[in-house]
């Protein structure tokens, strides 16, 4: 009886609150004019901003938050209710408002004061209005009269001149979402007091990173549910307030990059936390074990910190899991089972760790799976059927490990994405593969497969297909049509003669790599791949010239026809190709002159044009090509001056004109940051004379400075189209040569710079100036005319590895200063005029007679003739050689000379044929090899 008077009273109660929501006939008229004042104030300083940019990155991803762009004012209209217009909500019974919603309605200006008239205001939402500003005053009105504010949402909105510092007058906030707001305020005290916050969102403000820690938000310990402080640049540990935070349900710390220090147990073991994310950042140790029985988990992301040990066995615990992402830590051990058998896991990424062993056989379940990614890790022995056969699965990766054996026949007909490479793996491939209907990207690259003959692929899907390092000798047969192939990368196979005819009908590939292969295909073939962005051809035996219809293909990025048999001219549209950044055509037969008009807006990064037969001189529109870092035109018949105007490129960073007819002096520079970037000069073997020219030595500011460079940032990388470029780099390099092994550098290391001026008629002194180059390794003045004493400043020069002066009229003593030179491998000062005895130590114990001789008038260790007066030889301290250890240097350089190897370094996927300087060549060959000592 009670119950159902009780049903009743809650029936009138609902038709009562209905009638008032929706007769829109109760707007308060305080309210109602508070908020036409509101859309109609000054428009000099608040309006409507119907002229969205959409020329940064900020304003694309906030209207591409808004699905509905039209201002909600629009429908504001003086004489209607208020309670009915869009963005609006009233208080069913005083007809107050309430709530206010006028995101995405492109407001610009300052707050109109208007908005503080709205004193029962629970709700605002002024998101996504990119250029409406929210300052320290609009802040301080607002919030004296909010004292009902329980939401408020400011994400997008310019916050830059306004701090947090008022908000702890609000204590009523339950949810306040500043993403994107460029708020400083100082978050490191505890300003931000709100004891009834339940959700704070504080993601993407680009903190400076420099110190700024997590707010310990103490105040808000006992509300908080959701917490998401992601792509800040906070620094520092997890503070121990939250350990606090036990009703949390969402945090996300993720995209710091800065947060280090380890896991707290303690984020690990809240009852109700649902969804985790550490990603991104630097956090380390191993993850804690203490997973609880009872959780709530459903994702869990880890990736890319320094997290190492192994898996937990807790984890098993976390039965609810629906993501787990692990990626890019250093977890090793076995993966165990037990987290194979998440029943609700839809994706699962221990990818780029030290996992190792094999996987386990069977599983329990994991029907709806959808993405599985265990690359780059150290699994073997052969893949599990059930891997191949998941009914839900989308997207497998197994690439980069050590898998061995056959693959199973069974293969889940969903796959979108099934990536192989990498890995020992041996048989046929079965033929289920090659009929995957929603197949998107498939790459079997690297693999000791066989039995890829006879194979129809129909692959109606297929936007990425990698068969590179298989053996192929013939190309696949593709029936019907694959109308959205994008990649193809057909590489290091043994393809032979003439491309197939779908290939080069293929209207829709962007990136075509064929590279290392026998093919004799003429390059116009290729050129109906009209939208081609990269295309490498390079070590083939391609013949024939380079048609300028190659101009057509206009989106070009990245042209690699190295190590082939052209001949011909350069196409001089090369030069202006407008999205052309790297052109690799070294070692071919190419002539002619070099092209003479490189336009003004070249996006051009990378020239190598070494080793051809080019004549004639150097383009001055060389020093258009702003953008340029690497002009390699080595062993050419290039006649000209020095090419002084280069000194205009900011970037340039390896210039090699080796071995051509230039010629003359080098005259002095006058800009002040002329080739100040430069790391690698190599201009010998030319006919320049006069003396050494000083001013670039001076200049050359990159190879004053020792910077230890972290991982990732050791090799000169050229900046142009990232994506293309990273992709191009993980082709793998090994030229054929007979008996030689070729060392071949997939990028030149920052950290190789030499100056090479052999072989010329250089006369005079060496400049003093030379010991400022403090971070050179190598330095070649050999087979000049090089007079004086050598500077005792060389002794500076503590990274040099390798110093050549021989054969020229260099006289006085060796200074001592040179044993300073803890890294010297080779030495060469002979045939000079040098007197008096051979310093003594370090180094110079273990150089041999060959460094010296030729000059008549030295003495001592390790020439037999003794100097007078001399005194009994210390023992050597070689221990002292080599503390630092060996990271890249002229020592593998040189042991693999002593294999009698041609010695390239290759940047990406084109060998950039430096060379072995020749200086070096002669000394090896002439058994000047130091004994090599390892630690
Ligand atoms: C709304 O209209 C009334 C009567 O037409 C007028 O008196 C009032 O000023 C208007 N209010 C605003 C804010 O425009
Ligand atoms: C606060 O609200 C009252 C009444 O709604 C209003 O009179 C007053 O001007 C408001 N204060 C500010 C700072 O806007
Ligand atoms: C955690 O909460 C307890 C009890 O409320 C309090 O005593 C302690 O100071 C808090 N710890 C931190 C680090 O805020
Ligand atoms: C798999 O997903 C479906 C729907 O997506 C759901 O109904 C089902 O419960 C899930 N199964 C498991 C074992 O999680
Ligand atoms: C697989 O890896 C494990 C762990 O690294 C190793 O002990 C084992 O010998 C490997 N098995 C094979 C067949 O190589
Ligand atoms: C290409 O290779 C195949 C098999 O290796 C061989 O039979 C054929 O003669 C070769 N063709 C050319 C043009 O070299």
């Amino acid at each position: 009886m009670e119950s159902w008077v009780g049903w009743l009273l809650l029936l009138c109660f609902h038709m009562f609150f209905f009638h008032f929501s929706f007769s829109h006939s109760l707007c308060h008229p305080h309210d109602n004019i508070a908020l036409l004042q509101f859309k109609n104030s000054d428009t000099r300083s608040f309006g409507l901003d119907t002229s969205p940019t959409y020329d940064d990155v900020t304003s694309f991803f906030t209207y591409a938050e808004c699905s509905d762009m039209d201002p909600k004012t629009a429908t504001w209209e003086n004489g209607t209710d208020c309670c009915s217009w869009v963005g609006v909500t009233c208080h069913p019974i005083s007809g107050r408002v309430i709530g206010l919603d006028v995101s995405c309605s492109g407001l610009y200006g300052e707050i109109p004061s208007q908005i503080s008239q709205l004193s029962k205001l629970e709700s605002l939402d002024l998101s996504h209005n990119l250029r409406l500003r929210w300052k320290e005053r609009s802040w301080k009105k607002f919030i004296q009269n909010a004292t009902f504010l329980k939401e408020l949402i400011l994400d997008d909105v310019d916050m830059t001149q306004s701090s947090m510092r008022p908000l702890n007058q609000s204590t009523s906030l339950v949810s306040l979402s500043l993403s994107r707001t460029r708020v400083w305020g100082n978050l490191k005290s505890d300003i931000l007091c709100f004891p009834k916050l339940e959700q704070f969102h504080l993601s993407d403000n680009s903190y400076s990173p420099n110190g700024q820690h997590l707010p310990s938000l103490s105040c808000s310990a006992a509300s908080l549910t959701i917490l998401d402080l992601s792509y800040n640049y906070f620094e520092g540990s997890i503070p121990i307030s939250f350990s606090n935070f036990t009703h949390l349900t969402v945090l996300d710390l993720s995209h710091n990059v800065y947060l280090n220090g380890s896991i707290p147990s303690s984020l690990l073991t809240f009852p109700s936390l649902t969804f985790l994310d550490l990603g991104f950042n630097q956090f380390s140790g191993q993850i804690p074990n203490v997973f609880l029985q009872s959780n709530n988990f459903k994702t869990l992301y880890l990736s890319h910190n320094n997290v190492e040990g192994e898996l937990p066995s807790t984890l098993s615990n976390l039965q609810h899991l629906i993501h787990l992402d692990l990626s890019l830590n250093k977890l090793s051990g076995q993966i165990p089972l037990s987290i194979l058998n998440f029943q609700y896991l839809v994706s699962l990424d221990l990818s780029h760790n030290r996992l190792e062993g094999p996987l386990p056989n069977k599983i329990k379940s994991l029907s709806n799976l959808t993405r599985l990614y265990f690359n780059d890790n150290l699994l073997n022995e052969t893949i599990p059927v059930w891997c191949l056969s998941l009914p839900s699965l989308l997207e497998l990766d197994l690439s980069d490990n050590q898998f061995t054996g056959h693959i199973s026949a069974i293969v889940s007909q969903s796959f979108e994405f099934l990536y192989l490479c990498n890995n020992k793996l041996q048989g046929n491939i079965p033929t289920s593969i090659f009929t995957l209907v929603n197949l998107r990207q498939l790459s079997l690259s690297s693999n000791n497969f066989s039995g890829f003959h006879n194979v129809n692929y129909n692959f109606p899907k297929l936007e990425r297909l990698y068969l590179s390092s298989l053996g192929l000798t013939e190309f696949p047969k593709i029936v019907g049509k694959v109308p959205m192939l994008r990649d193809l990368d057909l590489s290091n196979n043994k393809l032979n003669g003439t491309v197939p005819k779908w290939l080069h009908e293929m209207d829709s590939l962007s990136f075509l790599n064929l590279s290392q292969n026998l093919l004799t295909t003429p390059i116009k073939q290729f050129l109906r791949n009209y939208k081609l962005q990269f295309l490498d051809l390079s070590f083939n035996l391609l013949t024939g010239d380079i048609s300028s219809s190659i101009c057509n293909v206009s989106s070009l990025n990245v042209l690699l026809l190295s190590h082939n048999k052209l001949v011909g001219v350069i196409p001089p549209c090369l030069a202006n190709l407008s999205s052309l950044s790297i052109l690799d055509l070294q070692r071919n037969e190419l002539n002619g002159t070099l092209p003479s008009s490189f336009s003004m807006n070249s996006l051009l990064s990378v020239i190598n044009l070494n080793d051809n037969n080019l004549e004639g001189i150097l383009p001055k529109s060389l020093s258009n090509c702003t953008k340029l870092e690497i002009l390699n035109l080595a062993n050419n018949q290039i006649e000209d001056k020095f090419p002084k105007w280069l000194q205009t490129l900011p970037r340039l960073t390896v210039l090699v004109l080796r071995a051509n007819k230039l010629y003359g002096p080098i005259p002095s520079l006058k800009m002040k940051h002329g080739f100040s970037s430069l790391l690698i000069f190599d201009i010998s073997s030319n006919y320049f004379n006069g003396s050494i020219p000083k001013t670039y030595i001076q200049n050359f500011q990159a190879m004053k400075n020792v910077i230890r460079y972290k991982v990732g940032e050791l090799y000169i990388q050229p900046s142009s189209n990232a994506s293309v470029y990273e992709f191009a780099t993980v082709t793998e390099f090994a030229t054929i040569t007979t008996k030689a092994i070729t060392m071949t550098f997939k990028k030149i290391p920052k950290n190789f710079m030499t100056i090479d001026l052999s072989r010329n008629k250089f006369e005079g002194e060496i400049p003093y100036v030379i010991g400022e180059l403090h971070a050179l390794k190598g330095l070649n003045f050999s087979h000049n005319r090089l007079s004086g004493y050598i500077p005792q400043s060389i002794g500076n020069l503590t990274n040099l590895e390798s110093l050549d002066l021989s054969s020229n009229m260099v006289m006085g003593r060796i200074p001592t200063e040179l044993t300073n030179l803890n890294f010297l491998e080779v030495l060469n000062l002979s045939y000079n005029h040098l007197v008096g005895k051979i310093p003594e130590g370090k180094q110079f114990n273990t150089f041999e007679n060959n460094s010296y001789i030729g000059n008549l008038g030295l003495c001592a260790f390790p020439l037999s003739k003794k100097c007078n007066n001399t005194k009994q030889q210390s023992p050597s301290s070689l221990n002292f050689w080599r503390e630092e250890g060996f990271e890249f240097g002229w020592e593998a350089v040189v042991i693999g000379y002593g294999c009698g190897i041609i010695f390239g370094i290759g940047l990406g996927i084109f060998v950039l044929f430096i060379g072995k300087p020749e200086w070096l060549v002669k000394m090896v060959g002439g058994g000047l090899r130091k004994k090599m000592r390892r630690r």
